[in-house]
């Protein structure tokens, strides 16, 4: 299995090549902290705003459409590779072009909570809608499910603020699990998955989304016969 490369000291050559090398480096290198302070800070904001809703969903309303959240900066690796594939060559075009430095994924109960909770955010006045990609509604040909936004969130900082995007993957436990089996394949596979596995992934992906669709119709009942008794 082939390993990922590590194209950083194509990034880097600029700076051995110019005229004062350790001065340049340590330029980059606050740069570069400075780059990752403010995306980890428009993470928390939104991770902020979304553990805010479950809070509130938790102590008011005794119903819980977000399972759980994990948030993600990306790494130096594929940020790097991800630039060079981009053909970005400064930060400055890394900022542009690359959307999902931050990650957050939400993973609902239920397929309608997905939209409740991410109308829930992009309603909040501070946040920005820049995408969105209803791969629930439109799966991808891998079978993929779940509802992509990229918003922007202010980071009020020392000396300035500044607008930060974040990629948001809403979906549901039951999408959650396919997209890590299914991650993990590809990983295992390096990207060359066989076409009668890749068969049965589009296969499971219709049972997941059908399972969805069941636990649904499950509830939408229970929840008709009224408030339990006792
Ligand atoms: P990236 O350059 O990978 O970010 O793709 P993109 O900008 O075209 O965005 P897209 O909405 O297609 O996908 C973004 C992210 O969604 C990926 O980085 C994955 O985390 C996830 N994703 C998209 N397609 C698949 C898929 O087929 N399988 C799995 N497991 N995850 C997927
Ligand atoms: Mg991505």
């Amino acid at each position: 299995m082939a390993q990922p490369t590590t194209p950083l000291p194509d990034m880097l050559n600029h700076i051995a090549n110019s005229e004062d090398p350790e001065q340049s480096l340590q330029q980059f290198q606050a740069e570069l902290t400075r780059f990752r302070l403010e995306y980890d800070c428009g993470m928390e904001e939104v991770a902020t705003k979304i553990g805010n809703l479950q809070r509130e969903f938790d102590r008011t309303h005794q119903y819980k459409p977000i399972e759980h959240v994990k948030t993600r900066l990306k790494s130096m690796e594929s940020l790097v590779a991800k630039a060079r594939r981009l053909d970005c060559h400064d930060l400055v075009e890394v900022r542009e072009q690359i959307r999902d430095v931050a990650g957050i994924r939400v993973v609902c109960t239920f397929v309608e909570d997905i939209y409740r909770v991410a109308d829930m955010l992009v309603q909040q006045p501070d946040i920005t809608l820049l995408t969105r990609k209803d791969y629930v509604a439109n799966p991808k040909a891998s079978g993929y499910q779940s509802l992509h936004l990229i918003v922007s969130v202010p980071v009020y900082l020392s000396d300035r603020s500044i607008e930060v995007p974040v990629e948001i993957q809403l979906r549901t436990i039951a999408m959650d699990f396919w997209a890590s089996l299914e991650h993990q394949i590809h990983y295992k596979y390096d990207g060359q998955v066989p076409e009668p596995l890749r068969m049965e992934l589009r296969e499971v992906a219709e049972s997941a989304a059908v399972l969805d669709r069941q636990m649904g119709r499950l509830r939408d009942e229970v929840r008709s016969l009224g408030p339990t008794q006792g």
